[in-house]
Parts: structure tokens; C-alpha cells; sequence
């Protein structure tokens, strides 16, 4: 049997696995590109992913659009077989899935031994994040996202990094928001419970500034 030294060695050179977990706004798609640099991890959006589909008008993007413009979850089949196909061997963070329990269940069949390393929640009251998803826009080409007064681009409506124009998001809207509320609520808090019995689930502090919430996810993954 290993000793804890060696244990502790071990778990540093294996990759990091993580998964985000939090309400529409919350900040993982603000936070995960600061990992991805940091770390070196694949950055996997689920949202992201989808939002290819649809434009790219596939099969799967027409099938995702009528849930998704609404703020519904798309059915688990569709998200399970989309993700099975892009969870590697390296490290990765995991950005809006698994939202089910039984999404859970079938990432832990995917990843067998190797597991995950950590769940962050972001977990903040649902008053602050109205204004967070209608100021919102975002690059569609690499996801990353601005804010008109938490964080605007240097120059308006365009992306600091490659100078293409930035959009709102179809779904950042009040009445959809309100339904994507209502899903994470529902469906996806159970899934905290499930990681949280398996002893992997951090809980940060989201209502924080972008920063602050980076040092609370470093300090969780340092413990
Ligand atoms: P998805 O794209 O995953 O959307 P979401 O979970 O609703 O999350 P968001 O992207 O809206 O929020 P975020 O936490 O990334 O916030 P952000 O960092 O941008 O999913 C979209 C849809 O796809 C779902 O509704 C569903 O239909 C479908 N889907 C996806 N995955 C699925 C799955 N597994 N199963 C079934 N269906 C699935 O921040 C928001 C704003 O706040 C930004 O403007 C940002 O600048 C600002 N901000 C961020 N952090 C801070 C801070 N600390 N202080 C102040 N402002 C901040």
C-alpha cells in the first residue's frame, strides 16, 4: 500500500481533472480560461460545444437549439454521446458538465481509475446574476466573455485579442435566464451532493471579484 508522501506525489503528476459547477453567470466561463493558461488544461464548455453545433447548423445543433433558446437543458443522450468523443487522457476542466446526476454517473464510467481531482461550485444568490448575464458579450470564436461595466473590452463591442466583433448571447435574456435558474436549481444542485460524498467538492465564493475567486479555486486545489 502507497504512503501518504507517495500518494501526495502521485496525485501531483497526474493531470488535473476538474469540473465547474454553478448558476448561468456565476463566472466559470471567466474563470476557466485563467486555469487553462495556468495550468495547461483543455477548457471543455459544453455551452460552447453546443454553440459550435448550432452554427455550424449539424444535426445535433438544430436538435440543441429549440432546449437551449429557451434556457432547457438539451436531453442527456445528445450531451453524453458530444462529450464522450472529447474527454481525454490530459487535464481538463469540465465547464457546465455534467448538470445531471446521471450525466455524473457517466463521466465517472468515461474517466474509470483515473477520476476527477476536484469540483469547484460557484455558488452565489441568484439576485446578482441578472445583471452579470445582460451585460454580458461574448467572443464567439474562443468563448471568451466581457461584461459592459465589470469588464468591458478596451475598445467597445470588440475582443481585446483578435479584433473580431463581440455579440450578446440568444439566450441572455430575462426570460430565459429564468428558466436556466430554474434548471440549475432543479437538476443540477443534486449533482453537488453526489461529489460532495465523494469527498471532491470545493465551494468558492462567486459573488467575489475575478480575482478573488481565482486565489479561493487556487487555495482549493492547493489543499
Ligand atoms: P452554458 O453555455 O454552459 O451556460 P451557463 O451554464 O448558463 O453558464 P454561462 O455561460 O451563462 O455562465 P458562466 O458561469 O460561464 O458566466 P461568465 O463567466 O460568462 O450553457 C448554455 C445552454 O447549453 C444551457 O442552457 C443548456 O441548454 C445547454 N447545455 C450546456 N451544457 C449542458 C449539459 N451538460 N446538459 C444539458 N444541457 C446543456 O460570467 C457572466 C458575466 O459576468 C460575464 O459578463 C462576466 O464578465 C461577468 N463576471 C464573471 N465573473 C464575475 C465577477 N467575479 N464579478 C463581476 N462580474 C463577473
Amino acid at each position: 500500500m502507497n504512503n501518504p508522501h507517495q500518494q501526495a506525489s502521485e496525485q501531483a503528476n497526474e493531470p488535473l481533472r476538474l469540473v465547474f459547477i454553478g448558476p448561468p453567470g456565476s463566472g466559470k466561463g471567466t474563470q476557466a480560461p485563467i486555469l487553462k493558461e495556468h495550468y495547461g488544461l483543455a477548457h471543455i464548455s459544453t455551452g460552447d460545444l453546443l454553440r459550435l453545433e448550432v452554427s455550424a447548423n449539424t444535426d445535433l445543433g438544430r436538435e440543441a437549439r429549440k432546449y437551449m433558446t429557451e434556457g432547457a437543458l438539451v436531453p442527456d443522450q445528445l450531451i453524453i454521446q458530444m462529450i464522450a468523443g472529447v474527454v481525454g487522457g490530459q487535464g481538463f476542466i469540465l465547464d457546465g458538465f455534467p448538470r445531471t446526476v446521471n450525466q455524473a454517473r457517466k463521466l465517472d464510467e468515461m474517466l474509470g481509475e483515473r477520476g476527477l481531482r476536484a469540483v469547484i461550485e460557484f455558488k452565489i444568490e441568484d439576485r446578482l446574476l441578472i445583471s452579470r448575464i445582460l451585460g454580458r458579450l461574448v467572443h464567439p470564436g474562443s468563448g471568451r466573455s466581457y461584461h459592459v461595466e465589470f469588464h468591458p473590452p478596451r475598445v467597445p463591442m470588440t475582443d481585446d485579442v483578435t479584433g473580431e466583433p463581440l455579440v450578446k448571447r440568444s439566450d441572455d435574456n430575462e426570460e430565459a435566464l429564468m428558466n436556466r435558474l430554474a434548471a440549475y436549481h432543479e437538476v443540477t444542485t443534486p449533482v453537488l451532493d453526489y461529489y460532495r460524498q465523494q469527498g471532491i467538492l470545493h465551494t468558492v465564493d462567486a459573488s467575489d471579484k475575478p480575482e478573488a475567486v481565482w486565489s479561493q479555486i487556487k487555495a482549493a486545489l492547493n489543499q
